[in-house]
């Protein structure tokens, strides 16, 4: 099928080159040149894994890139809005990409097509987008809206694509339906997972995810209510991990033990500084306002937003508990994105806890795997960027740990104690075992544990965060 993707961002790239993967013929759409000019050429804007490897693929022959959305749209069956819906000031979605989007697409259409909303959009949006290609004078009987929405995670997103727990297509018609059931059907008929050159995936890979069709109002739902469950689970988890710092537990002994409840889960109960990203905090936002909008007063999703924030600012009073004074101190930080694997800086907690110890008088010198590039957009030359871990940590008063990596979590410790000046880490991940780090010979700080020290002698614990 002939499927015309808009956007190739985070979601759009990957999805149009996992629909093309599939076997469809796929035109990506975006205005902006220079990134149109950047994936023709062959350069792969984003970091994410397999992605290279299906661009190469498939770019000039089943992939096409294109800034005319008018015409891609004629090419197309079905079209997939996949542009930014970024909050507003008042912490609603703001939904003009879409809007100019849907006016561009109205010319277009000139025989039956769907529009895909899989940007992540509030309830009702498909009517509008309904209500803007009407007045621009195209028949009903022409065109359908459904919501297709995306459960993608950077870092992850190609396997996240193609080996989904499940895909939602929300439809208010057979027609647009079974368009598509047609699109998806290479995974959901299980052939993608036979074929030798597909991508590979996780060990459930060979169960083929189930397609829920349900109406465009209950898809757009879902995303919401998807996201703000996650954003919830985390924030839980913070809230909880606080508790352990008072009373002396070990919150991962704590996670332990709930997340094998097979009713609740492990996953999304990983302590830390916070949730970001460019969809938690948006969305958790964005559903509160919809909410409202709609009559009920979700107060639940304020505390996980406070809760979030307040994690940050604990972690900072850990960092002054560990320090001290932080006017002058050298500080080595590991992770600027806003979490492992990906070079995705947008409402990183790790950004902002640099940006708020550059204030403090703090000198920094920080290392990222993938997101230095972008983070140098934004912090310039207010710090210094280290070719390596071991390199961010030579001569700092302490290591901070900001994200998740793989890398972070197995660095060679003799060496990490003789980079540092003082053997201290404050870790935001919990990536390391607080007695090994002790043996070693460090003073180690992690969430929702107690501090542990090479002497081995446990430091005072500290209430509400405030120093003992
Ligand atoms: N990033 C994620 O992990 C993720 C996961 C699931 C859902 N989502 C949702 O998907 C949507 C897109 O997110 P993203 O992270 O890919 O955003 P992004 O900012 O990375 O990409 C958006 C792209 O749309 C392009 N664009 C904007 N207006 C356009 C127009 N009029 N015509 C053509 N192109 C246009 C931009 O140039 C950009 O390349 C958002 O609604 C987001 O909430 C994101």
């Amino acid at each position: 099928m002939r499927i015309a993707v808009v956007g190739s961002g985070y979601v759009g790239l990957v999805a149009g080159a996992c629909f093309a993967d599939l076997g469809h013929e796929v035109i990506l759409v975006d205005n902006d040149q220079q990134k149109l000019a950047a994936l023709r050429s062959g350069q792969v804007p984003i970091h994410e894994k397999f992605l290279p490897e299906l661009l190469g693929r498939h770019r000039g022959n089943r992939l096409t890139f294109s800034d005319d959305l008018k015409e891609a749209a004629q090419l197309s069956a079905a079209i997939f809005v996949a542009v930014g819906t970024p909050p507003t000031e008042r912490g609603e979605a703001d939904l003009s990409y879409v809007e100019s989007v849907a006016r561009e697409i109205s010319g277009g259409i000139d025989d039956y097509k769907v529009v895909v909303e899989k940007s992540t959009v509030p309830v009702y949006t498909s009517e509008w987008v309904r209500r803007i290609i009407l007045r621009n004078g195209i028949d009903s009987d022409c065109f359908d809206v459904a919501s297709n929405p995306e459960f993608l995670r950077e870092g992850t997103a190609v396997t996240d694509f193609l080996f989904p727990d499940r895909i939602v297509v929300g439809c208010d018609s057979e027609r647009s339906a079974q368009l598509m059931r047609e699109i998806y059907a290479p995974l959901t008929d299980g052939s993608y997972y036979q074929r030798t050159d597909a991508i590979p995936g996780p060990d459930r890979a060979a169960i083929p995810p189930p397609l829920i069709v349900t109406s465009t109002k209950s898809a757009e739902l879902i995303k919401h209510a998807s996201n703000a469950f996650l954003a919830m689970k985390i924030s839980f988890i913070n809230a909880v991990a606080s508790v352990c710092e008072s009373v002396g537990a070990d919150v991962n002994q704590v996670v332990h033990g709930i997340g094998t409840d097979s009713r609740i889960g492990g996953r999304f109960l990983n302590p830390g500084i916070g949730y970001g990203g460019s969809c938690f905090p948006k969305d958790v936002m964005a559903f509160r306002a919809v909410a409202r909008e709609s009559g009920y007063d979700f107060r639940l999703l304020d505390e996980v937003m406070r809760i979030n924030e307040d994690q940050r600012q604990r972690f900072l009073r850990k960092i002054y508990n560990a320090l001290w004074t932080l006017r002058g101190k050298k500080l080595g930080v590991l992770g600027l994105a806003f979490k492992g694997g990906t070079d995705d800086i947008r409402e990183s907690p790790a950004l902002f806890l640099v940006q708020s110890l550059l204030q403090e008088g703090s000198k920094i010198t920080a290392y990222d795997p993938a997101a230095m590039d972008r983070a140098r957009n934004v912090l310039g030359t207010s710090i210094s960027f280290a070719g390596s871990s071991y390199e961010a940590a030579r001569g700092a008063d302490a290591l901070l740990i900001l994200t998740e990596w793989e890398e972070f979590a197995t660095l060679d410790l003799n060496r990490l104690r003789q980079e540092l000046k003082f053997p201290i880490v404050i870790d935001g991940r919990n990536l390391y075992d607080p007695d090994v780090m002790s043996a070693q010979g460090f003073t180690y700080y992690s969430i929702g544990r107690t501090a542990s020290h090479p002497d081995g002698i446990p430091t005072p614990v500290a209430k509400n965060g405030k120093k003992a």
